[in-house]
């Protein structure tokens, strides 16, 4: 019998600290108030200290945050975003949202972020922003993105959803921009019961901007000084949140544990695996292995009920949404290089070591079999 082994395991997280989440939604739902209030202050200033930045708006998702961390900076129709293709839509969907055109470079090879030498050819009179993604968890290279974003007069959003905690050069990511995109989405490394997100950001008037943004452009009930988004953070959550929040550090210093575990075990394995840029600690979001048996190796730890997972197969400049950019196959030749081959392994901070030990055990097989089938002439495929 194979115990499942879940890419992220919501439910033992929730075991966890059960009581804290459980008496903190009875508050909010005994006092029946669930619009915005004391508890979506009180996560907005956690988070903000945390993050090590002035200020901290709750939204109602990541998309929201990007969408409304663009329209705050006046990005919108006529105006052009650099961003990266190897990410989740949301983070391209939020340039097209205010009415402005995704520029997609390629990303570096070793830490699958933007990689900045490409960026100053794709700065035209109408780029306004940049969007760095810390995918995966490990921050992108801020300081040559941040030196040529300055040199050009452009705003850097970071794109954090993936990577609360993690640091830069002792920084933490959220305020290594002008502002900065944070979701809570469930399976996040700080995860909400349902949709949140946040901006982050050392601007007081960016913050005061987005606060407005995103409860329809008022301060008071029935005047609305500018038109805006219904993109609050639900009082609920944002409970939920500030009774998980205490636990990030642990929860991130137990994902860093296992990455390093992971990265032990599996050297000289055959499949690359994840670098670390130098001065970063990322939050380890997804551990990603790179190896061109990615499709068997997929299934071959399906068979044995292990969840993998892909991040992401599809490029977004290869997608049918952004088909009208006109770019095909070829043009970002790393980004497709890595979606081809990139396969994301179990990685929650509940993980046992001797569930971690089985899936090194089946990569490490399969790589034996593969190895096998390479080296014996006339050998039957293995069945892998
Ligand atoms: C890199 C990245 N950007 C943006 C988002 C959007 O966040 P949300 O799902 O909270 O809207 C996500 C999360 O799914 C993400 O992984």
């Amino acid at each position: 019998m194979n115990e499942r082994i879940p890419l992220v395991d919501l439910r033992a997280q929730y075991e966890s600290i059960r009581p804290a989440i459980d008496a903190a939604m009875e508050r909010v739902i005994e006092r029946a108030g669930f619009i915005m209030g004391p508890e979506v202050r009180a996560f907005e200033e956690t988070f903000a200290a945390e993050c090590g930045v002035a200020h901290c708006v709750g939204v109602s998702s990541g998309t929201a945050a990007l969408t409304l961390a663009l329209r705050a900076l006046g990005v919108g129709a006529g105006h052009e975003v650099i961003t990266v293709a190897h990410t989740f839509i949301a983070t391209a969907e939020a340039i097209c949202a205010v009415g402005a055109r995704p520029v997609f470079v390629d990303i570096d090879p070793h830490h699958y972020t933007l990689d900045p030498a490409q960026l100053s050819a794709a700065i035209t009179p109408a780029t306004r922003a940049v969007i760095p993604v810390h995918l995966y968890g490990q921050p992108a290279d801020m300081e040559q993105i941040g030196e040529i974003a300055a040199a050009y007069g452009l705003a850097v959003i970071e794109d954090a959803a993936q990577a609360h905690a993690a640091t830069w050069r002792q920084r933490k990511v959220g305020g290594l921009g002008h502002m900065a995109c944070f979701s809570f989405y469930p399976g996040k490394n700080l995860g909400a019961f349902g949709d949140a997100g946040a901006i982050t950001t050392n601007d007081p008037a960016l913050a005061e901007q987005v606060r407005l943004l995103r409860n329809h452009g008022r301060r008071d009930k029935y005047l609305h000084e500018q038109v805006g988004y219904g993109e609050r953070l639900d009082t609920l959550q944002a409970a939920i949140l500030a009774a998980k929040l205490p636990h990030l550090p642990a929860w991130t210093a137990a994902r860093r544990r296992l990455a390093a575990r992971y990265s032990r075990l599996l050297a000289g394995c055959g499949v690359t695996l994840p670098a670390v840029a130098s001065g970063v600690e990322p939050a380890w979001h997804l551990y990603v292995i790179r190896t061109p048996r990615r499709d068997a190796l997929l299934a071959h730890l399906q068979q044995y009920g292990v969840e993998a997972g892909v991040h992401y197969p599809i490029p977004l400049h290869l997608q049918p949404a952004f088909a009208q950019l006109g770019l095909r196959a070829g043009a970002l030749p790393v980004t497709e290089a890595v979606a081809a081959t990139c396969l994301s392994l179990p990685l929650y901070p509940e993980m046992s070591d001797a569930q971690q030990d089985r899936v090194v055990g089946l990569v490490r097989q399969f790589h034996t079999a593969s190895a096998q089938a390479v080296h014996t002439p006339g050998a039957e495929p293995a069945r892998v």
